[in-house]
């Protein structure tokens, strides 16, 4: 839809809409009454509401301009009770589902029979406030800015997940998205920070500023045109961004460096990210829009290598583990700066135990999630990363950190796996693997939900 037809609309249902409000809070205030549903929009049922006088008034096109203002505002305190209500009791169940698995019920147990329980820090709360999420985690996304910049983002390149996210959401009539900014219990800024860098940066000046002047001036837009950034200063606000550069975007405005929060493949320690407020999500690399065939539907050859990596010196911790290991043993453990073009990177991936994924110029690496499709336990060697999802997931059930000063020790370190142990890990891959998939539309658990659950969690302010 061309942007004109799209305002013209807006025009025409605007009166429509609000008349429609209005019949709705009647509609919503009638429950609170013994009154059958057509009598609620007359004023006898209202007037016995001492909060409203509506005594003057007959039809609600006659009421006067000022009680028409106090019932929005009205609206607005009731609904915002509500939401504030709805999180309250959620934070309840999921704490006490937390501390005390018996109180789970019985959709909860079905749901956890499906899965591997080890793989989650807590299971019980996990399922809990999943299912809660489903039936009422509601997200408002503003509709201001235009496409390419916002609304849109990449789909078929490393940082696809920023892309997908916002097209899923954007997309998505009812369900997790309502139209009902007073309904929300969390605002989404649909920016694309790589798109931002593709259209405002200038290349090599290593200029921030083009971009973090567009999110202040984003921010300042919805700040001023709507009261909910003010309300809360933007702690119910979240963003996305797989782009190294997510943080740096992040930074054109205080409050929402601060206190929004923000979902980033680049979720680094040292630059910011903050475990308890922000969201961790994984970087997914879809060259052409799709996982690579190879890795969608596996065949697994017999594992005969016991590590694999390649690729090129990007930082400091894999110029470390290229120096020690490339080239050393190829037989054995296959480490290449670059694979070189007849070698097949997926099928290392396929036939080795452990897939090692240093971090590069970030901490986030697409290698992660590639190991988890290739059921190939992931070796992570980073400082400062927090994982994807690892406020629900136990990393350790499915994959290996190990610290950068213990580089040259690796080979020692994953040879002291023993068969069962390893098969153990797989197992646990097998588990998780669901929670790093994109489908199109998403599909229960996958990685759109996951992040959706980890905002929802970060809304509750409960950590599980
Ligand atoms: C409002 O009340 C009047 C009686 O005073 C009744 O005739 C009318 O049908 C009612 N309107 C609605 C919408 O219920
Ligand atoms: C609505 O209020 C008006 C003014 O107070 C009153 O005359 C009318 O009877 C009321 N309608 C009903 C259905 O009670
Ligand atoms: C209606 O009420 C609002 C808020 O009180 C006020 O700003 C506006 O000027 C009023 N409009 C008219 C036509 O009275
Ligand atoms: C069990 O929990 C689910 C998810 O919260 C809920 O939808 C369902 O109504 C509950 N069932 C019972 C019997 O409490
Ligand atoms: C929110 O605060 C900003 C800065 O203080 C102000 O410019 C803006 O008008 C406020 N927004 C609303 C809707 O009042
Ligand atoms: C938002 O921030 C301003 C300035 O720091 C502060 O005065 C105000 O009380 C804050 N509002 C809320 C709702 O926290
Ligand atoms: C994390 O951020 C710090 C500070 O900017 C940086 O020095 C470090 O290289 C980053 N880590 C990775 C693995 O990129």
């Amino acid at each position: 839809m061309d942007h004109c037809s799209c305002n013209a609309l807006k025009w025409i249902l605007t009166p429509i809409f609000l008349l429609l409000v209005l019949m709705m809070f009647l509609l919503h205030l009638g429950e609170d009454f013994p009154v059958p549903g057509l009598l609620t929009m007359n004023n006898t049922s209202l007037a016995k509401d001492p909060g409203i006088s509506l005594r003057q008034t007959h039809k609600p096109s006659q009421r006067s301009n000022s009680s028409l203002h106090n019932i929005k505002q009205r609206k607005r305190e009731k609904t915002k009770s509500r939401v504030q209500r709805e999180l309250e009791k959620a934070r309840m169940v999921i704490q006490e589902a937390s501390s005390n698995a018996i109180s789970v019920n019985e959709s909860i147990w079905l749901d956890a029979k499906e899965h591997r329980i080890d793989i989650y820090r807590n299971w019980a709360a996990f399922f809990r406030s999943y299912a809660d999420m489903e039936k009422q985690f509601r997200v408002y996304v503003y509709e201001e800015g235009e496409p390419p910049l916002v609304h849109h983002g990449p789909c078929k390149d490393i940082y696809t997940t920023e892309g997908r996210f916002i097209a899923e959401l954007e997309q998505m009539q009812g369900g997790f998205r309502t139209r009902d900014p007073h309904r929300a219990h969390a605002f989404f800024l649909p920016f694309s920070v790589t798109e931002m860098v593709r259209f405002l940066y200038q290349p090599l000046s290593y200029d921030h500023q083009p971009f973090q002047r567009f999110v202040a001036d984003y921010v300042r837009v919805i700040a001023s045109k709507h009261p909910f950034w003010n309300n809360t200063n933007g702690t119910d606000h979240f963003m996305l961004s797989c782009h190294d550069w997510g943080p740096h975007a992040s930074r054109g405005n205080s409050q929402l460096y601060e206190n929004s929060i923000r979902s980033l493949c680049n979720a680094n320690i040292s630059e910011g990210f903050h475990p308890y407020k922000d969201v961790s999500i994984p970087e997914i690399n879809l060259k052409d829009g799709e996982m690579p065939r190879q890795l969608l539907s596996p065949a697994f050859p017999s594992r005969t290598f016991l590590a694999f990596f390649a690729g090129g010196i990007h930082g400091p911790i894999r110029q470390q583990l290229l120096q020690h290991w490339e080239g050393r043993d190829l037989t054995h453990m296959p480490v290449y700066n670059y694979l070189s073009e007849d070698l097949d990177y997926y099928s290392f991936m396929l036939r080795s135990h452990f897939c090692l994924c240093p971090s590069g110029y970030e901490v986030a690496s697409p290698r992660i999630v590639e190991a988890i499709y290739s059921e190939c336990i992931p070796v992570i060697i980073s400082q400062g990363y927090v994982l994807p999802f690892s406020d629900v997931l136990r990393w350790e059930a499915f994959s290996l950190s190990v610290a950068v000063e213990d580089i040259p020790k690796l080979r020692e370190v994953l040879e002291g796996f023993t068969a069962e142990e390893l098969e153990k890990l797989r197992e646990g891959i097998r588990a998780i693997k669901q929670h790093f998939v994109l489908n199109n539309p998403p599909k229960k658990f996958d990685v759109f939900h996951m992040i959706l659950h980890s905002v929802w969690l970060r809304r509750l302010n409960v950590s599980i």
